[in-house]
């Protein structure tokens, strides 16, 4: 066998491999195959951060060759899809992408994606955990109670002046829910994060509001808990482009602990500082409307 007969053979086993597993593709190094070894690149962690991190590193990744019939972003493992982005993107096309997805294993449990909702042109995106029960069964995010509450942290009986109907877009890290509402498992996260990246590029929100450890986390990159992140703006970084973003504690930590209400306002009030800062429309609503 030829090396490049004994590559194709090892990329077939593998699909064959996966479908038998679990019935959906695994993010995998390229396997390589020089003279007389195999030399298999380890997956683990480097990879993981390149794909948090997107961007040039992820650029340089092997990426199997596109498909000439269908989008490649379709078929092909997180990384590459990230990549492979068509150019008239679109929101709708990213929820179209979403609800056919089978990346990770979330798919066969889900009874609807829920890829997210809210203003086309938001100051704030709201990044959350994963859908849960309600999420799963409405296709929309955050409608149970931590939504509720959600929607009413980020009004605040005006003072902080957004809502998902006006200038706010909400959207989760993973976009069907984990099984009994566990936390997100890192390949599914993985897998997920550029269907995410592709919202924060066409939405261009001037801030981010991540809510709790998952999506603190996983914007991010770091290890860091949401205990230490909240409250101090971080920098998203995306194309070159660096996002502000606000780690701050989850709604339902909120529902949990009433003792988190206090830094969860602290944030809300940080919050609003910088998006006056940044637009100046909302700082003259913002004017009218004292804290
Ligand atoms: N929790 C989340 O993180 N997201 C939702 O959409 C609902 C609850």
């Amino acid at each position: 066998m030829t090396n490049e007969e004994k590559t194709a053979a090892a990329a077939f086993l593998d699909i064959a491999d996966d479908y038998l597993a679990g019935g959906y593709r695994k993010t995998r190094a390229p396997r390589v195959y020089t003279g007389g070894g195999e030399r298999e690149s380890p997956p683990g962690e480097g990879e993981i951060r390149a794909e948090f991190q997107g961007g040039a590193s992820g650029a340089s990744k092997a990426e199997p060759a596109a498909s000439e019939t269908e989008p490649a972003y379709d078929s092909l493992e997180p990384a590459a899809a990230d990549e492979a982005v068509p150019a008239d993107d679109s929101l709708e096309q990213v929820a179209a992408d979403i609800s056919r997805c089978g990346r990770c294993g979330l798919c066969s449990t889900r009874t609807n994606t829920v890829p997210g909702e809210g203003a086309s042109r938001p100051l704030v995106m709201v990044v959350g955990e994963g859908p849960g029960a309600d999420e799963d069964i409405s296709g929309r995010p955050f409608v149970g109670r931590a939504g509720q509450l959600l929607d009413r942290m980020l009004d605040s009986k005006g003072k902080i002046g957004l809502s998902r109907s006006v200038n706010c877009y909400i959207a989760n890290v993973v976009k069907c829910r984990p099984p009994q509402n566990r936390n997100p498992l890192p390949d599914e996260t993985a897998a997920c994060l550029p269907f995410l990246r592709r919202q924060i590029r066409l939405l261009k929100p001037l801030v981010i509001l991540a809510a709790g450890n998952t999506a603190a986390k996983a914007l991010l990159d770091t290890t860091e808990g949401i205990t230490r992140l909240r409250g101090s703006f971080a920098a998203f970084s995306l194309d070159n482009r660096d996002i502000p973003l606000l780690p701050t504690f989850h709604p339902s930590a909120l529902l949990r602990d009433e003792g988190l209400k206090v830094p969860v306002w602290n944030d809300m009030k940080t919050l609003r500082a910088k998006l006056c800062e940044l637009d100046a429309g909302y700082a003259e609503r913002m004017a009218d409307t004292p804290l």
